[in-house]
């Protein structure tokens, strides 16, 4: 049920009125709270909706406090410049005392659906396992503060999701959200896109550009695969996160910015940092606030709420047909799937099943036959590591060379290697164009 955080002089009175009204609010499940706020002894996450006295001492401070976190009623005795003061800092409503339980049953009517829904997510993220509820928890404390954050989880368990929620509940929500994607962009590349160039700093810098970092001032900037980022970079990086500063390529002195970084890895930085490859102070400073999403596999009782939600934001694609669900025996079968695609995966299954579907009713013959045995799923054949490193490395560098039409020096360049390695790299896997 839903929890309520009273902060009143006159709680035990809000409390009755609570009791008296007719409200599918258990009240001994609703978790009271009679004595004024401080920062640290009541913890924010557990409440769903606060009603706030503006009669009490310094109601503007915890009104900013609070409504990061839930909507926030307010009460007074009649007093219509309040009112406006209250609204303009964020409070969901506000109430003239005294209070009645009719009110309240009107106020609570109109919040507890959104409350609800909202307990089975946060933002567009959704989930009602334990753990998601923990990420969500987390979002929130992460929102309030300025702290670095790391998010750790494998590809496609919704790590971008997870950092535009925590940018959005914060009080950088105003300015810019930024993303770079660390992975696959060489260094020169990376330099330039996070401190930006002067006009004439190189070959090709015909005007001056400002970098992500310097862009993003007052915002948050999302590091995503902050993993992939070479040990020389990482230092750059360092540098801005203790130093809170920026040069351009080619520039003169320092620019001082204001981010706030969040970054995301779907690697295991402990074993990085353990191998040489990664900083360990660079590491501490990201890893302020951890936020780990665990695989689909581990928190199946997602996947129902995933599906309706997918069917639900997908089902429009087909015009002649209207999807509204799945049978059991495609539940069944969507349930016991491992998902290494996260929920990514699922997302594709499902928008993919709407496509196939000749029923209002998604059935299991919609579904990827490979979902249906997973015995089959498990016993697939596992390459020795260096034969799928060497043929992943054999794909990415035919990528780069039909990207750049056989461009050598191009493609060492969207590679981040040099132009040598890359020939031999060539030569030793005998790639000829096609
Ligand atoms: N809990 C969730 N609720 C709703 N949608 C989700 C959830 N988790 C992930 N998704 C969806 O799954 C897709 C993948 O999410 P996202 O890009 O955030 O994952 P990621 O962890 O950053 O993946 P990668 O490591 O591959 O970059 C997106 O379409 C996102 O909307
Ligand atoms: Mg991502």
């Amino acid at each position: 049920m839903l929890n309520v955080l009273i902060i009143s002089d006159e709680a035990k009175n809000i409390y009755a009125l609570f009791k008296s009204s007719n409200l599918d609010l258990h009240a001994e499940d609703s978790h009271m709270k009679s004595n004024t706020l401080k920062n640290d002894s009541v913890d924010l996450h557990r409440y769903d909706i606060a009603f706030l006295d503006l009669d009490i001492e310094g109601w503007q401070q915890k009104l900013l406090e609070l409504r990061q976190q839930m909507p926030v009623v307010t009460f007074s005795s009649p007093n219509t410049t309040m009112a406006v003061d209250a609204m303009k800092l964020g409070a969901a409503d506000y109430l003239e005392k005294p209070l009645t339980s009719d009110a309240f049953n009107d106020v609570m009517g109109r919040y507890k659906k959104k409350i609800l829904e909202h307990k089975y997510g946060f933002d567009e993220i959704l989930g009602t396992s334990t753990p998601m509820q923990e990420v969500f928890g987390l979002i929130k404390k992460a929102a309030v503060g300025e702290s670095n954050v790391l998010i750790t989880g494998e590809s496609g368990t919704g790590k971008e999701l997870v950092a535009r929620a925590i940018h959005r509940w914060s009080p950088r929500s105003e300015k810019s959200f930024m993303t770079i994607n660390c992975s696959a962009i060489p260094d020169t590349l990376l330099e330039s896109e996070l401190f930006g160039f002067e006009k004439g700093s190189f070959t090709g810098a015909v005007y001056t550009k400002k970098g992500i970092l310097e862009l993003a001032d007052g915002g948050t900037v999302f590091f995503d695969e902050i993993g992939d980022v070479s040990p020389l970079f990482q230092t750059k990086i360092l540098r801005v996160l203790q130093e809170g500063e920026v040069m351009r390529i080619g520039g003169m002195h320092y620019i001082n910015v204001d981010v706030r970084i969040i970054a995301a890895t779907n690697k295991y930085l402990r074993i990085a940092i353990s191998k040489g490859s990664f900083r360990e102070d660079l590491f501490y400073r990201l890893n302020v606030i951890n936020i780990h999403i665990p695989p689909l596999r581990e928190r199946t009782e997602d996947i129902q709420i995933l599906v309706k939600h997918f069917i639900k934001k997908h089902a429009s694609k087909r015009k002649d047909l209207l999807i509204k669900g799945v049978t059991s025996d495609a539940m069944n079968i969507l349930r016991n799937y491992p998902y290494p695609g996260n929920v990514r995966e699922l997302e594709n299954i499902i928008e993919r099943a709407i496509s196939l579907s000749n029923s209002p009713e998604i059935l299991s013959s919609d579904l990827p036959s490979f979902m249906m045995d997973g015995n089959l799923q498990r016993k697939k054949i596992i390459p020795k590591l260096k034969d799928a490193i060497s043929s992943a490395e054999k794909e990415t560098i035919i990528a780069a060379l039909n990207e750049t039409d056989w461009n050598i020096s191009r493609a060492a360049l969207l590679l981040g290697i040099y132009r040598q390695q890359l020939q031999k790299k060539i030569k030793d896997q005998k790639i000829k164009p096609q």
